[in-house]
């Protein structure tokens, strides 16, 4: 109708209402549920903020332990399952994995196509809480041609997820404090973000009563992209290609000003923040912390640090108040961990899965929830015939 506005990547339009995450994009503040993620980030742990996200309070001690236990539970995958990762190449990109993976389960749990079931709605978010990890873990094993191991249940939630992926069948493995603090750390900056694009791919999907499977599998695609999640794995590209071609920091940078065929500085830039990300502030603690605790010396977070120097002090980012995000300076960290460059938007999912889970659970409860259906404006060929006189088909 006439009345349609365009809004073109929804950059003034606001899909929803939430009472889940707040963002001040112009002052660089995150809150969820109104906790500052700084809070969170140094007290709290992930599974407690999984918690605070999907039911809106901090657990009880009785409520989390209830909590964590169901979860422990759950994280068994079905062992027909488990003969699915045989029909893929061992090339796959561990995205791909996960995103299929996600999607298979709703095979195997049938309640799920119940929606309006709330006991049924609440297992299946526990399901994926306990089996994303999992199905992760075996994406990474997968992809370097290492047997699948079981959950270790005496383990809490990050350490059990740290020895499926780098405990080796029939070796012990010790999972070590410091990288079990700061991966779940990571996990809890990358909680939630409010309606970013896999969240509100999530809602969408969600918003036609398709299961809390499909939906979540459609997040981790939107994920994927190198715009979104998949920026950190681009970052350790970038840097690696500064590194090998010896072009140096000033003369890469001055390639992005050109916009030299497209290319972007990768982890620059936020569609809310316009001054610096308070993730990216606490992302960039951590990787200092974490490579001196583990001993690692690595020349690319040299490189990401002379980047972030100059792009600040340039005029070009200062204009257009770009500033590192969130992903800029993860993909060190992961790297100094052991995880291969492809696994990083994995643990991004692995993290923003409680975020999926309570914008689809809001909008599912919410009565006003309407389906997701945007409009256009038709800029096409107005209406014209199909010649009577055609005759090859
Ligand atoms: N490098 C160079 N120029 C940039 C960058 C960048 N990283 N980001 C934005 N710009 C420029 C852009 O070219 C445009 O300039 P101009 O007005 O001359 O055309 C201006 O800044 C505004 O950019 P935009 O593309 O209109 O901004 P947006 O809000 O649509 O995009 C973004 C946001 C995150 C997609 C973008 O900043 C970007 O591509 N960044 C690199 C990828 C990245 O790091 N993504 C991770 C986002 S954070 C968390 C997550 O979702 O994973």
């Amino acid at each position: 109708s006439g009345m349609t506005a365009l809004d073109q990547g929804f950059v003034n339009t606001a899909s929803t209402k939430s009472k889940i995450t707040f963002i001040d994009g112009a002052n660089g503040i995150l809150r969820y549920r109104g906790y500052p993620i700084e809070e969170l980030a140094a007290r709290s742990t992930f599974l407690e903020v999984a918690y605070l996200l999907i039911y809106g309070e901090l657990p009880t001690k009785l409520e989390y332990e209830n909590f964590a236990e169901r979860i422990r539970r759950h994280t068994l995958i079905h062992e027909d399952l488990k003969r699915f990762f045989n029909a893929l190449p061992t090339h796959a990109h561990p995205m791909s994995v996960l995103s299929s993976s996600v999607s298979a389960l709703s095979t195997y749990y049938e309640d799920s196509l119940d929606v309006h079931d709330p006991e049924a709605v609440e297992l299946n978010m526990i399901r994926l809480l306990a089996k994303i990890p999992v199905l992760a873990a075996y994406a990474h094993k997968k992809s370097i041609g290492q047997a699948f191991l079981y959950p270790d249940n005496s383990l809490e939630f990050v350490e059990n997820f740290l020895k499926l992926n780098f405990g080796v069948l029939a070796e012990p493995y010790e999972v070590s404090p410091v990288l079990a603090k700061a991966l779940d750390r990571l996990l809890i900056l990358h909680a939630d973000h409010e309606q970013n694009a896999s969240t509100s791919t999530v809602r969408l999907v969600g918003s036609t009563e398709a299961n809390i499977y499909a939906s979540v599998s459609a997040g981790i695609s939107a994920l994927y992209g190198p715009l979104h999640g998949g920026a950190n794995e681009a970052v350790l590209t970038m840097l690696k290609q500064i590194q090998e071609s010896g072009e140096g920091v000033e003369r890469f940078v001055q390639r992005v000003k050109n916009k030299e065929d497209g290319v972007r500085l990768m982890g620059f830039g936020h569609r809310v923040y316009k001054s610096y990300d308070p993730r990216a502030k606490l992302v960039k603690e951590s990787a200092d912390e974490v490579l001196s605790d583990l001993g690692v010396h690595d020349p690319m977070l040299e490189i990401a640090m002379e980047l972030e120097q100059v792009a600040l002090n340039d005029d070009y980012f200062k204009e257009r108040r770009l500033y590192p995000n969130v992903d800029f300076y993860t993909g060190i960290i992961y790297k100094a961990m052991g995880f291969p460059t492809r696994m990083f938007t994995v643990l991004f999912a692995i993290g923003r899965l409680p975020g999926w889970l309570a914008h689809w659970n809001e909008a599912n409860l919410d009565p006003k929830n309407k389906i997701g259906r945007p409009q256009q404006l038709y800029i096409g060929e107005t209406e014209r015939h199909y010649p009577e006189d055609r005759t090859y088909r």
